[in-house]
């Protein structure tokens, strides 16, 4: 049965579950500017465009799969962020969601600071020339050879995650003959509404220590009594991909009660409350975020409102955005591969990439959007499921979307909002190599992390 036999009928439609594509958008050509790189357009010809570099040029001079990060909209993005919580406040880029070298110096450069969790990334960090005080390490598990690392470089904060690290962190400040400045991270007991595998605030789990049953406060007892340690602050951070602000309203009110405890407790108001990151970006049309500078008034005011309350000095406030800022900015560029429509079911659109570039929609069901980029089509849309070239069948990068029912090998197709935890998660499996990011602006094209070769994965392999 030929492809354009297999318009989105009936039968497609009871087969759609139900989500953000329960019918066909009215034009498959359409970018939702929503979900899409600020610069991304199309031109005469119908092609993708970004930062002013049409997408088969990127993909001849770079090949697929590749991620494709849009340069200015990243730095506006950064750019807001700061702005919106201004000079009272820092920003710290949470450089889980996606790091690399050009990346730091881009952050450095717009005035944002730096959130890592492990050595790899502050090595990355410090040898892109941010500098050290601007940098917080995080983690529940932090080595002693990272916290060393750390504290020699002198940076900003440590977050402490345990009981255990109060003491490590201490004692090896101490024997360096330094005072570390840290911050305490507490759980609220917040039920974050989003996946269960990136939600952080609940008790149930490995981050932090617990409010509940006056833990948190007997580990500000134990952090204000050790000399290598100068507490600054409380941290919460209560999960990823989230939307609605009332948890972090909740979260305030504890971190703030705390604060307040603190004070009555010891004397001591400490200067500063981490509200962590976690906002939401729009991976479909169905999506709706939050600007940044609505979540920036919102967290603000609820801060001062309930220090207010507490007759608390208002302390700086920090947050970490990751995903809000990379996220947007950049898209997967695919070849098509096979084509093969199933009767009555959907079309398996297979793509040069997959699992390995991105384990979001496998690991917790994410929703993606997908179009069509090196041209444009008049075919009847097709209910279609992007998936990769991995062996298995959880392979799966879009689960269901309306592509262009003449699709065929050799199309481009991109998944757009790909820029936080895809890279930065992306995996050999297969022994597949991870793609590289390009990055376009100002009508150029420049790689900033490179494709990875046969030769790379054999060269670990030293058996
Ligand atoms: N701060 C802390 C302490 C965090 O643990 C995280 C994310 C962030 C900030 C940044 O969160 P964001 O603004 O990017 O949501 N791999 C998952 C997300 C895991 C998030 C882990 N922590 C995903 O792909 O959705």
């Amino acid at each position: 049965m030929s492809r354009s036999a297999h318009p989105a009928g009936p039968r497609h439609a009871d087969v759609l579950p139900e989500g953000h594509y329960s019918a066909p958008p009215a034009d498959l050509n359409a970018l939702d500017a929503k979900v899409w790189a600020q610069t991304v357009t199309r031109d005469e010809h119908g092609v993708v465009t970004v930062g002013g570099v049409d997408v088969k040029a990127l993909a001849e001079e770079h090949g697929t799969p590749a991620y494709v990060l849009d340069e200015s909209d990243f730095r506006a993005r950064a750019r807001a962020w700061r702005t919106a919580f201004g000079a009272g406040a820092d920003v710290f880029y949470a450089g889980k969601a996606f790091l690399s070298r050009a990346v730091v110096r881009w952050l450095h450069e717009e005035g944002l600071n730096l959130d890592v969790c492990s050595g790899g990334e502050l090595a990355t960090a410090l040898s892109a020339g941010m500098p050290a005080d601007r940098i917080a390490l995080h983690g529940n598990n932090k080595s002693t050879q990272e916290i060393e690392r750390a504290v020699r470089a002198g940076v900003g904060r440590i977050v402490l995650d345990s009981f255990q690290e109060i003491v490590r962190v201490a004692h090896i400040a101490q024997s360096l003959g330094k005072r570390q400045r840290v911050q305490i991270r507490i759980t609220v007991g917040v039920e974050a509404h989003t996946h269960e595998f990136i939600a952080t605030a609940h008790e149930d789990q490995k981050f932090g220590i617990p409010l509940a049953g006056g833990q948190a406060a007997e580990a500000v007892r134990r952090a204000l009594k050790l000399d290598g340690l100068e507490l600054i602050g409380i941290h919460s951070h209560i999960g990823s991909q989230i939307f609605d602000m009332s948890g972090f309203e909740v979260a305030a009110h504890r971190v703030v009660g705390l604060l307040k405890a603190i004070r009555d407790e010891h004397g001591v108001e400490l200067p500063e409350i981490d509200l962590g990151g976690g906002l939401g970006i729009a991976y479909t049309s169905a999506d709706d975020p939050r600007e940044p500078h609505e979540i920036a008034k919102a967290l603000t005011e609820i801060v001062t409102r309930e220090c207010e309350a507490a007759r608390l000095r208002t302390p700086r406030i920090s947050v970490e955005p990751g995903r809000a800022i990379v996220g947007p900015t950049a898209f997967t560029l695919y070849e098509v591969g096979t084509v093969k429509p199933l009767d009555g079911l959907r079309t398996y659109v297979s793509v040069d990439g997959g699992m390995s570039d991105n384990i979001r929609t496998a690991l917790y069901d994410a929703e993606y959007s997908v179009a069509l980029v090196s041209r444009t089509s008049d075919a009847a849309p097709m209910l279609a499921r992007v998936v990769g070239k991995h062996c298995e069948s959880g392979d799966i990068v879009v689960k269901d979307a309306f592509l262009p029912g003449d699709l065929a090998p050799g199309d481009l197709i991109a998944v757009p909002a790909t820029g936080a935890y895809c890279r930065s998660m992306a995996s050999n499996y297969n022994h597949v190599p991870r793609p590289p990011v390009v990055v376009v602006a100002d009508g150029a094209s420049r790689v900033i992390v490179r494709r990875e070769t046969e030769e790379d994965l054999l060269r670990l392999d030293v058996g």
